[in-house]
């Protein structure tokens, strides 16, 4: 997509250019800022279907911060050894503090996340209260990971996506944006499909049948052509309790929060 020149491209080190895509001039418009070593990754997969509408749309805007761009001499480093020694590199918390700097010049008041296998789990709570708010400025790390001190002087949120590790970060930014992004108004069509998917009642979601009512044998449930609407829902969340009671006893259990 094209690059929109904004007044915020001023307050770039040379060279670099905070890229914006979608319309994005609302002021209402949910506002995403991406640090990245990749700004050519984003948006990606939320160009597309509902997420792209809806940044055409103006819903939400997305600027990516190159962190290259901060980097440090004449081959812009952004990483060095890590102190004490071990594998790998680490990116320097001078860079990842400028860049973050730079993001809050235009998007203050946005919660900063580091995404990093050692956050908070991400859940669905997490993902309402994020898009309640006017955005998020979302961190995507690379290599070993950045600077302890850079994560404590810039109150960065560190958000994992799963007990697994990724290359970097992108990816995981990528995932919270589109969960934050589904909970706006306006961005999915239908906002009863919300109320009863899993996870908003605490709940895996129920199994869904469609056309033909008979398939290779196996037909849809009885109940759901009896057309009693109470029987249905009452069905539907017997299955809902089922199928959390033998997938996700964990999510049964009371949660402190
Ligand atoms: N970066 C690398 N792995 C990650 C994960 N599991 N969650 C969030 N960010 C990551």
């Amino acid at each position: 997509m094209a690059h929109v020149p904004t007044s915020e491209d001023q307050a770039l080190p040379s060279g670099a250019s905070l890229r914006r895509e979608g319309a994005g001039s609302q002021c209402t418009a949910w506002r995403v800022t991406v640090l990245t070593l990749f700004p050519e990754m984003f948006p990606g997969p939320l160009g597309r279907s509902l997420t792209g509408q809806a940044l055409t749309a103006g819903l939400w805007s997305l600027d990516t911060v190159p962190i290259r761009a901060f980097g440090i001499g004449r081959h812009r480093a952004v990483d060095d050894s890590p102190a004490g020694g071990g594998a790998g590199m680490v990116m320097r918390p001078d860079v990842i503090a400028a860049a973050v700097d730079q993001a809050r010049t235009t998007s203050a008041d946005a919660p900063v996340i580091y995404l990093s296998p050692r956050g908070a789990p991400f859940t669905q709570s997490m993902a309402s209260e994020f898009a309640r708010g006017p955005g998020l400025t979302l961190l995507a790390g690379r290599f070993e990971g950045i600077d302890e001190r850079v994560i404590t002087a810039r109150n960065l949120i560190e958000v994992s996506i799963g007990d697994y590790v990724l290359s970097g970060g992108e990816l995981a930014a990528m995932v919270v944006v589109d969960a934050c992004l589904r909970l706006i108004p306006g961005v999915l069509g239908a906002a009863a499909s919300l109320e009863e998917e899993s996870f908003e009642g605490g709940l895996l979601e129920y199994p869904q049948f469609t056309k033909p009512r008979t398939w290779e044998g196996l037909p849809t449930p009885d109940v759901l052509q009896s057309g009693d609407h109470a029987k249905i829902a009452t069905w539907r969340r017997a299955e809902s309790v089922r199928l959390t009671t033998e997938r996700r006893p964990d999510l049964l259990k009371p949660r402190k929060r």
